[in-house]
């Protein structure tokens, strides 16, 4: 292909706050477009929607970095995504990446999931409960951080006590506010996460309790199905992966509101059109963006261009979500629509595993957010809002004003 890779700016303000333009001219430039990306990478971006379905089920195309050709890759890792991401089941193939999904999956069944209703309503409101007096806040900080991390924290059982400083070092890893992330403080905070991990197993191990971690020690001791390695592996990605998106999920979702008021105004009418808000939510402007990495193990023809094996595929799950040829007027945030096959939980074997969670956590929190803020409004002009730079999109703060009684 003659194209000159586009460079992603994610040095511009006006990119980070509305990527959508340029998304918009990579997918009409062609279906398959080289971009260097995040980290300065070469990527081979996939940007229509029926062709980013066939990558995300094509076996040729792997999750593991090794499979990957740019050295670059590995090295620019930062010390802890090698430490922690290259033993974990997202960044594994079969028959690993099989393994380990199985020994996890069982504690995301929607049903179990369903279980959790009545404890994320509380920590919901009571974190609101904090806020309402006011009359204003700062729904990133105030609401959308600390909700997710304490559902996941308890779903894996960390202590209440020591959920502060899991907070710290997990913003400080991926959270990044609006700078990109300083990789020294990177690197220590995950020197910190893991020492606590370790620590932490050796606990539950003495004194096993009836959660998450205490089932997957179980897999390691007894049933030797786990390494050490993938326990810590697998106990960091539930924590960051159950964490970080649905923290962009919830913010971004109010943000989208507020900058279309029609939708607002329609979902405090109609509250039964919830799920299919958290939907549009995450068609519109989904939390990865654009989109998500494979290593391409051989030569691998995409809508008839042929992309070299080691290539890095970026399956542009972001960009595909807007293709006309799969949703009608699809820069509308539209929360009736129908048919709404998203790609921002992924396709096939690697399928978000805990999607129905970050269903429900979207759902309760953006509806008790309606319900019980009223006039909600921007506190700041929209073209203030400040967005996070990289991989991982979503408002970086959310101040609002709202009517209190
Ligand atoms: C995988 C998105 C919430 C756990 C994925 C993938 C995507 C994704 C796109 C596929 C990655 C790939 O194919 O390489 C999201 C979004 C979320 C969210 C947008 C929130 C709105 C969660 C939550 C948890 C979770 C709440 C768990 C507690 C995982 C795990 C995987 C995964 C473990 C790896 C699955 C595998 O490799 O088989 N997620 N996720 N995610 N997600 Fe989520």
């Amino acid at each position: 292909m003659s194209q000159q890779p586009v460079l992603l700016p994610y040095a511009d303000p006006a990119f980070v706050a509305d990527p959508f333009p340029l998304y918009r001219q990579l997918r009409e430039d062609g279906p398959v477009r080289r971009a260097v990306i995040a980290g300065g990478l070469d990527a081979w971006l996939v940007t229509r929607y029926e062709d980013g379905l066939a990558a995300l089920s094509d076996p040729r195309l792997s999750s593991d970095v090794q499979d990957a050709s740019d050295p670059r890759l590995i090295k620019q890792l930062p010390r802890f995504e090698r430490e922690s991401m290259m033993s974990n089941m997202l960044r594994s193939d079969p028959p690993d990446h099989t393994r380990l999904r199985r020994l996890v999956s069982k504690a995301f069944t929607a049903r179990r999931v369903a279980g959790l209703r009545p404890r994320i309503q509380e920590i919901t409101d009571r974190l609101l409960d904090a806020v309402v007096p006011a009359g204003r806040a700062e729904l990133v900080a105030d609401f959308a951080l600390p909700l997710p991390v304490t559902v996941i924290s308890e779903l894996l059982g960390v202590p209440a006590d020591d959920r502060h400083d899991f907070q710290r070092w997990t913003d400080a890893m991926l959270v990044r506010g609006e700078r990109l992330p300083d990789p020294v403080v990177v690197d220590e905070a995950w020197q910190q996460m893991r020492g606590y991990l370790t620590k932490h197993l050796a606990s539950k191990r003495d004194r096993p309790g009836d959660d998450l971690l205490s089932a997957l020690i179980n897999a390691h001791d007894e049933e030797r199905r786990l390494s050490h390695d993938e326990l810590i592996a697998m106990s960091f990605l539930l924590l960051v992966a159950g964490y970080v998106t649905t923290v962009n999920l919830i913010a971004g979702g109010i943000a989208a509101l507020l900058a279309n008021p029609d939708q607002l105004t329609l979902l405090r009418e109609r509250p039964e059109l919830l799920p299919d808000a958290i939907e549009e939510f995450l068609r519109y402007d989904g939390p990865v963006s654009p989109g998500i990495a494979r290593f391409a193990r051989e030569d691998v023809e995409i809508a008839g261009v042929t992309i070299p094996r080691g290539a890095t595929v970026l399956v542009a799950s972001a960009i595909a979500d807007r293709d006309p040829a799969r949703f009608p007027d699809p820069d509308r945030l539209d929360i009736t629509r129908r048919d709404n096959g998203h790609l921002a939980f992924g396709h096939g074997i690697h399928y978000c595993l805990g999607a129905p969670l970050a269903r429900l956590e979207g759902q309760i929190a953006v509806g008790t957010v309606l319900r019980r803020l009223p006039d909600l409004a921007l506190a700041v002009p929209p073209a203030e809002l400040s967005w996070r730079p990289g991989g991982l999109r979503g408002p970086a703060r959310l101040p609002v004003t709202f009517a209190s009684p």
